[in-house]
């Protein structure tokens, strides 16, 4: 049964007009966490302009000012006041990362290094999701947890000053157990490095050269290995935070289902470990494309022109998950309207999302009248050039589930309803508004 928060707020997306026009999307949501993480561990200080300003990031913002960092919004900017590597202080209270699985995960890695408790909690959803990942390299560290056996929130951590460093090979493909490690190797007395055989996003590696912290990525057997040293000196810094291609994704999969739509979103970030959706695009034969690509703080961003088109369904390999991880859910939307079947494979890492992302897309999937259906790791979507839609869908707390039917909705033949799109706001609060300047609109059911 899905769990709900106590308000939930319905919203309707019925078939819209071509979509026209150019708008920004706000910043990267990875990029957020990391600066305003790095800011805090950092001597000095560190203006951030572009911040994402969801919930997501403000729950990190708050706890990096309970363990003692100055984080504070001006004139638009957010300026950080770095406490210094080890110089962060025990939080009067819990910390609440409400729906965020990246903030929780990252934060747990420099809380390990630090000695101080802290509890750890969230909302109905990150609740259920799994912490073991990042906490047995972490234990192994040295991290120690008061609720011993258990790996879910609400958990206390106890952290030390004398974190040991170590070599991890990550059993999952995922770039917060990744960044953890790092960050908690960043507080560790000598080397730690973290071997992947998958590449995942790497904006944490970026970020740490980019803040003057010792950090280095070679090719071994069977993957990369990422190394820092613990115990320097990060220095704060300016950082500017591209658009978000997570958050842009929605809008271009609008603008290639809407009938005669041709919209530019200025300023994503195009780093190649994120762009795994725009490239299944193009061989699904969308019109888009990448323009004026430049470099912004060590991270590559182009402007991201998006067109209507028909698609053809294509195969996805697993090889390619780990690149657009975050985009299954919208890319089963647009392939229920493409010319023959979306196969897409070694989806195993959605049913740790925010939800079930894997059995909530199918059933959503299949209330519009879709065909979709699940099977170990793969899900395939066989497309048809009509959608019934007419369905009401469940969200289970899930902001790109939520999104997902909504852009579904724009060029389905009946209007589709979530049950709840409060939870938009922990990734994409400005989605309603920038859809409405493209000329699309949601109907929440109040009056005028
Ligand atoms: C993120 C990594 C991904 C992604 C999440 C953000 C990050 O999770 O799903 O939205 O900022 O490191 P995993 O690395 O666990 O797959």
């Amino acid at each position: 049964m899905s769990q709900l928060p106590s308000d939930p707020k319905p919203l309707t997306s019925r078939k819209a007009g071509a979509l026209q026009g150019t708008v920004q999307v706000p910043g990267d949501k990875s990029i957020s966490h990391r600066a305003l993480i790095l800011g805090a561990l950092a001597e000095g200080r560190t203006e951030i302009s572009g911040l994402l300003e969801s919930e997501d990031i403000l729950c990190t913002a708050r706890a990096l000012q309970a363990l003692g960092a100055g984080v504070e919004e001006r004139d638009g900017n957010w300026i950080v006041t770095g406490a210094g590597l080890g110089g962060l202080i025990e939080p009067a209270a819990p910390l609440d990362f409400g729906n965020s699985g990246t903030g929780a995960r990252l934060m747990m890695g420099i809380v390990a290094g630090h000695p101080l408790r802290a509890v750890f909690t969230g909302d109905g959803s990150l609740k259920k999701r799994p912490m073991g990942r990042v906490l047995d390299p972490l234990k192994q560290m040295g991290l120690q947890i008061a609720e011993e056996g258990q790996s879910k929130l609400p958990l206390t951590l106890i952290g030390t000053s004398g974190l040991v460093p170590m070599e991890y090979r990550l059993p999952v493909p995922s770039a917060q157990v990744k960044s953890a490690v790092l960050l908690a190797g960043l507080l560790a007395q000598g080397r730690t490095s973290v071997v992947e055989s998958e590449k995942t996003r790497d904006h944490t590696e970026k970020m740490l050269a980019y803040f003057g912290a010792a950090v280095s990525s070679e090719a071994v057997d069977g993957g990369t290995r990422i190394s820092v040293e613990g115990r320097g000196t990060l220095h704060g810094r300016p950082v500017t935070v591209p658009g978000d291609p997570s958050s842009a994704a929605f809008l271009a999969a609008a603008a290639i289902l809407c009938p005669g739509s041709d919209i530019l979103i200025r300023n994503v970030l195009v780093n190649p470990t994120r762009t795994g959706f725009y490239e299944t695009l193009k061989e699904m034969g969308a019109n888009i494309s990448f323009e004026n690509e430049r470099e912004l703080n060590g991270e590559l961003v182009a402007d991201l022109r998006a067109k209507a088109g028909k698609l053809k369904g294509v195969h996805v390999p697993a090889a390619r998950a780990p690149s657009m991880i975050d985009e299954y859910p919208i890319l089963a939307a647009l392939a229920a309207f493409a010319e023959g079947a979306t196969v897409m494979d070694g989806l195993g890492e959605l049913r740790v999302k925010e939800s079930d992302r894997l059995a909530a897309m199918v059933a959503g999937l299949k209330a519009c009248g879709a065909v979709a259906e699940a099977s170990g790791d793969t899900l395939t979507v066989t497309g048809a050039a009509l959608v019934r839609g007419g369905a009401g869908v469940a969200t289970h707390m899930d902001h790109r589930i939520a999104m997902s039917f909504l852009v579904l909705g724009l060029a389905a033949e009946e209007p589709v309803t979530v049950d709840d799109a409060s939870m938009i706001a922990t990734s994409f609060p400005e989605f309603r508004g920038l859809m409405g300047t493209l000329g699309a609109t949601f109907d929440d059911g109040a009056r005028d």
